[in-house]
């Protein structure tokens, strides 16, 4: 019987080299801006105590009620692999007291999340988030920020003009509470239209009722009353200062009154990207103000607000779009080698190329050199060195052209140089790779 083969799990997937590409450019550019405005990146646990995201996202959330990966220790404590940033990042700030650093506290992410939902595109059960979370300040021009380097982003990534920005406010905990009763009303009476999961939560939280997909239940909701008329001259002043920012800032919105979120943190702003194609029910990225979740975890009052974004449908947006991202491991050098004293001399040739900073590969495993030269051609090597017997003894050695299929012999001596002044200087040089 032959040896079993496995396969990853439902809805996890390997990030492949190609895949990397786009992985490590939203990094770059995600790191870009979050250092120019003066972020500071943060990493929590895969896994926490299961409270912090119950109490954190809500009980009855999607996320907590069937989407989280549970496991218990041997001890019988409860964990949760983590289906979001948000909690985890407040759970460390007030862990540390990172509360008492000057406001507003601004922390990154890059991050690994899990949830265990129904993986179709764009939907999987292991995804990587980018985010921020910027604590300690009310002012809507920090909303207008966060929202501005979220779709700057976007820009750099080549993918805001296939996004559009949905934008509403859900008022304050205050406003709701009157608006939640006003929805109990409404929903009373028609519970006979809705999904099951809207008759379960029309006593526990209505306002989920708004965003359902279901087509019954996204009628009912189009009647609703709005939360606009519930609104207190507060939460209106805050969310217009807001669009006045956004319209300053050249940041293109479009109000949208049943974006509600499916996180229960939420205060005032919240704001999606979506995509212009239609059918496309995907969002790349979210976020908004979660004014009371620090007490809430257990803090004193602090207001905030943060975003994040799903790194595989941005890369699926990128791909749409035709965007390539910079590959910087391509083979610039390749060594090849005849004989026992050549592959001597190759192995630290190969050695001083690359602490140059310059990509270097050398079959040293293959004795033929045509089967040296075919690798050569298939890594699509920009140049080639190649070091023979003769070649040993005369001190010198061939430089390949590969682009142009050109060839000279030139002295050993010098050759290090030589390579540096072709492919240009590189940054690295001398430099250890950690000195700036
Ligand atoms: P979220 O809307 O749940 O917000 O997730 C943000 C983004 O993560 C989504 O827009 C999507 O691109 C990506 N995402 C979510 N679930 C999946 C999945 N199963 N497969 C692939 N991508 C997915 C939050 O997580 C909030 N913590 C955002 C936030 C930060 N709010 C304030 N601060």
């Amino acid at each position: 019987m032959s040896n079993p083969r496995y396969q990853s799990p439902k809805g996890v997937h390997d990030i492949l080299p190609d895949d990397h590409l786009y992985f490590s450019f939203i990094k770059k550019v995600v790191r870009h801006h979050c250092r120019r405005a003066g972020f500071r990146r943060i990493s929590t646990p895969i896994f926490e105590d299961v409270e912090v995201f119950k109490r954190s996202i809500g009980e009855s959330s999607d996320i907590v009620e069937k989407e989280m990966f549970l496991f218990e220790s041997k001890s019988g404590k409860k964990y949760a692999l983590k289906p979001e940033g948000t909690a985890g990042v407040v759970r460390a700030y007030l862990e540390h007291g990172l509360s008492n650093l000057p406001k507003p506290v601004e922390f990154y992410y890059i991050e690994p999340h899990f949830r265990y939902n129904r993986p179709q595109k764009g939907r999987y059960r292991q995804f990587h988030q980018f985010g921020f979370e910027v604590l300690g300040e009310s002012d809507p021009a920090i909303d207008a920020q966060v929202i501005y380097i979220s779709h700057r982003i976007n820009y750099d990534l080549g993918i805001a003009d296939r996004l559009t920005l949905q934008l509403n406010t859900i008022g304050s905990s205050e406003d709701r509470k009157q608006y939640r009763e006003d929805l109990v009303n409404y929903y009373t009476g028609k519970e006979r239209s809705l999904c099951e999961d809207c008759k379960r939560r029309m006593y526990e939280n209505p306002m989920r009722l708004l965003d359902c997909k279901e087509e019954d239940c996204q009628i009912l909701a189009s009647m609703a009353p709005k939360l606009e008329s519930v609104l207190s001259e507060e939460s209106k002043e805050h969310f217009s200062l807001l669009q006045e920012y956004l319209t300053e800032l050249g940041v293109k919105y479009e109000l949208n009154p049943t974006l509600v979120r499916g996180l229960d943190y939420y205060t005032h702003t919240v704001f999606e990207f979506w995509s212009k194609k239609e059918g496309s029910q995907n969002a790349t990225g979210g976020g908004g103000r979660y004014d009371g979740l620090v007490e809430l975890m257990g803090g004193e009052s602090t207001p905030a607000i943060g975003y994040a974004a799903g790194m595989e449908r941005i890369v699926e947006y990128m791909k749409e779009a035709g965007i390539r991202p910079p590959n910087k491991d391509k083979v610039e050098v390749f060594v090849a080698q005849l004989g026992l004293v050549a592959k001597k001399k190759s192995l630290s040739l190969i050695n001083e190329l690359r602490n140059l900073g310059i990509n270097t590969v050398g079959a040293i495993g293959k004795s033929s050199m045509k089967g040296q030269m075919g690798l050569a051609d298939k890594l699509n090597a920009k140049y080639s060195l190649i070091l023979g017997q003769i070649e040993v003894q005369e001190g010198t050695i061939i430089l390949r052209n590969m682009e142009k299929g050109s060839q000279e012999i030139v002295p050993y001596e010098g050759i290090v140089e030589k390579m540096k002044t072709l492919l240009g200087e590189k940054k690295l040089s001398s430099k250890k790779l950690w000195e700036e």
